[in-house]
């Protein structure tokens, strides 16, 4: 994959995150995608480019962030790299079905879909995504307490759900990690 193109992708989202920050900020994105890498050097019979190009784009037509219709941001970024029509309605689908609610659970049908769904849920747990669900908590007012119900209803069901032998592979020590903090948090709050 042509390193300028991660490059101004790159650039692209910067801007179009510019004033995001916290739970859902470029950085979340870029981390995606080197996850998705690091998953595709694992599944070795996937379409990395399509891997990396639906990765860097997966949150640019995020409802929750972007009034966009028919992914327009990211087709607008595809289309001035010159990406063939029938690759950019790849990435598209791969993108679409990324997210959980959206799709209400089903499994993305593509390898790079489910490689890219899998980099996804890896930042939301870790110590990244501790990091991240309070990061979220904060910015919704919601109470410390509240942000560790997330915690139970969500972030501990992401490793069984992860798509890719490598996923659930990748998904094991941020897993642990997370359930050691819980055990931490519970001692401190209720000793
Ligand atoms: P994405 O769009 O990346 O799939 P979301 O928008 O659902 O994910 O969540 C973004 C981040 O905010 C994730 O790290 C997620 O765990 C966190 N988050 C979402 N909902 C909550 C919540 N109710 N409480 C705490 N964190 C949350
Ligand atoms: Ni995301």
């Amino acid at each position: 994959m042509n390193e300028e193109r991660i490059e101004r992708a790159t650039a692209y989202i910067r801007e179009l995150f510019r004033d995001s920050a916290g739970s859902h900020d470029a950085d979340h994105t870029l981390r995606v995608c080197h996850n998705a890498l690091r998953l595709a050097d694992l599944e070795p019979s996937c379409d990395r480019e399509i891997v990396v190009l639906a990765a860097l784009l997966h949150d640019v037509d995020d409802h929750k962030l972007f009034s966009t219709e028919n992914n327009a941001n990211a087709r607008a970024f595809l289309t001035a790299e010159g990406i063939p029509a029938d690759r950019i309605g790849q990435i598209c689908e791969a993108v679409n079905s990324v997210s959980f609610s959206r799709n209400r659970g089903r499994r993305p049908e593509t390898l790079e879909a489910q490689i890219v769904q899998d980099a996804d849920r890896l930042d939301a747990i870790g110590a990244i995504g501790i990091g991240r669900a309070f990061a979220f908590g904060g910015e919704h007012g919601r109470s410390l307490e509240d942000t560790i119900e997330h915690f139970h209803d969500k972030l501990l069901l992401l490793q069984d759900l992860m798509n890719t032998d490598a996923g659930r592979k990748l998904a094991l020590s941020r897993h642990a990690f997370l359930e050691a903090f819980l055990r931490e948090w519970e001692e401190e709050t209720h000793a």
